[in-house]
C-alpha cells in the first residue's frame, strides 16, 4: 500500500512537541529524580524480547533511552530507526548515541508512520502513549508496518490495581512531582502537564484493547506494583 504521509498537528500535538522541545535538555535528569532511576529498570525489562530483532523502530524515541538499552545487549545486532517528532529531543538521542553505524533518525508522527506496510520485526515504545492523541490510530500502524509475527513492547506509567498502593502513587505523582519538576524547569505547564497527562489516561485494560483492535494479539504486565505497566503485541 502506498501512503501520503504528512505531518499534520492536532493542538494536542503541537502542545507535545513545544513542550519535549522546552524540557528537552532537562529531561534525562528529571526522569532519573522522579523514578529514583526506576526508569531504567523498566525499559531494560521491556526491550528483553527485541534482542532478535533485525530491524527495530523505537517510536516516540526522545532522547534515546529504549534504543540504548537495547543496543547494550549482547546478542542485538540489527538496526534501530529512532522515530520522534520533537527536533530537539533527536537531536539529544544523536548526541547521546553518537556515530553508532546501525542507527537512523526519522521525524515522524507515530500516529502516522512514514514506513512501509511489514517492514519492522520490533517497535518499542517508552513512556509514550499518554502523549498520543489516539491509541486506536497507533495500534493500527503498529499492524501496519510489523512483519507477520512481528511484535511491539511498550512501557508506560499505569493506574495500580491495589487502592491503597494507588493512593500513594496518586499522591505521589499528582502532588510530589510537579513540586519536583518545578526544580528542573521553568516552564511552568510542563509540570502541571504531568499530573493531567495520567489522570486522564486510560486504565491498562482499555490500552491494551485499544491498541491491539481486531488484529494483533495482546496482553500487559504490571511492573512495580502496578505503577507501571508493559503492553506486549504481536501480529
Ligand atoms: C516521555 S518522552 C519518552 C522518550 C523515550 N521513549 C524514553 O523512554 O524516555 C515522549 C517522547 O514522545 C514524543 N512524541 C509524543 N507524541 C508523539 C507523536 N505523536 N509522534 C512522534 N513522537 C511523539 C515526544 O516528542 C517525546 O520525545
Amino acid at each position: 500500500m502506498n501512503k501520503t504521509i504528512y505531518l499534520e498537528d492536532t493542538p494536542k500535538k503541537k502542545f507535545i512537541r513545544q513542550m519535549f522541545d522546552d524540557i528537552s535538555q532537562n529531561y534525562d535528569l528529571l526522569n532519573r529524580v522522579i523514578s529514583f532511576g526506576l526508569d531504567g529498570f523498566c525499559r531494560k525489562k521491556t526491550i528483553v524480547p527485541h534482542e532478535q530483532d533485525s530491524v527495530a523502530l523505537d517510536i516516540c524515541s526522545g532522547s534515546g533511552d529504549m534504543s540504548i538499552e537495547l543496543l547494550n545487549r549482547d546478542n542485538f545486532n540489527g538496526i534501530i530507526i529512532l522515530g520522534d517528532f520533537s527536533f530537539k529531543m533527536h537531536r539529544l538521542a544523536r548526541q547521546k548515541l553518537g556515530g553508532r553505524k546501525n542507527v537512523y533518525y526519522v521525524c515522524c508522527d507515530a500516529e502516522n508512520l512514514p514506513f512501509k506496510d511489514s517492514s519492522f520485526d520490533g517497535i518499542i515504545n517508552g513512556y509514550s502513549l499518554r502523549n498520543l492523541d489516539d491509541l486506536r490510530a497507533f495500534g493500527s500502524e503498529i499492524h501496519r508496518i510489523l512483519k507477520p509475527g512481528g511484535h511491539s513492547s511498550i512501557v508506560e506509567v499505569a493506574h495500580p490495581p491495589n487502592k491503597i498502593i494507588a493512593w500513594v502513587f496518586y499522591l505521589y505523582f499528582y502532588k510530589l512531582i510537579p513540586i519536583i519538576s518545578r526544580l528542573f524547569t521553568k516552564k511552568k505547564y510542563a509540570y502541571h502537564y504531568l499530573p493531567f497527562s495520567l489522570s486522564t489516561f486510560l486504565k491498562q485494560a482499555e490500552v491494551i484493547k485499544s491498541l491491539k483492535g481486531e488484529r494483533l494479539e495482546g496482553h500487559y504486565e504490571g511492573i512495580l506494583l502496578g505503577a507501571v505497566a508493559v503492553y506486549r503485541l504481536r501480529k
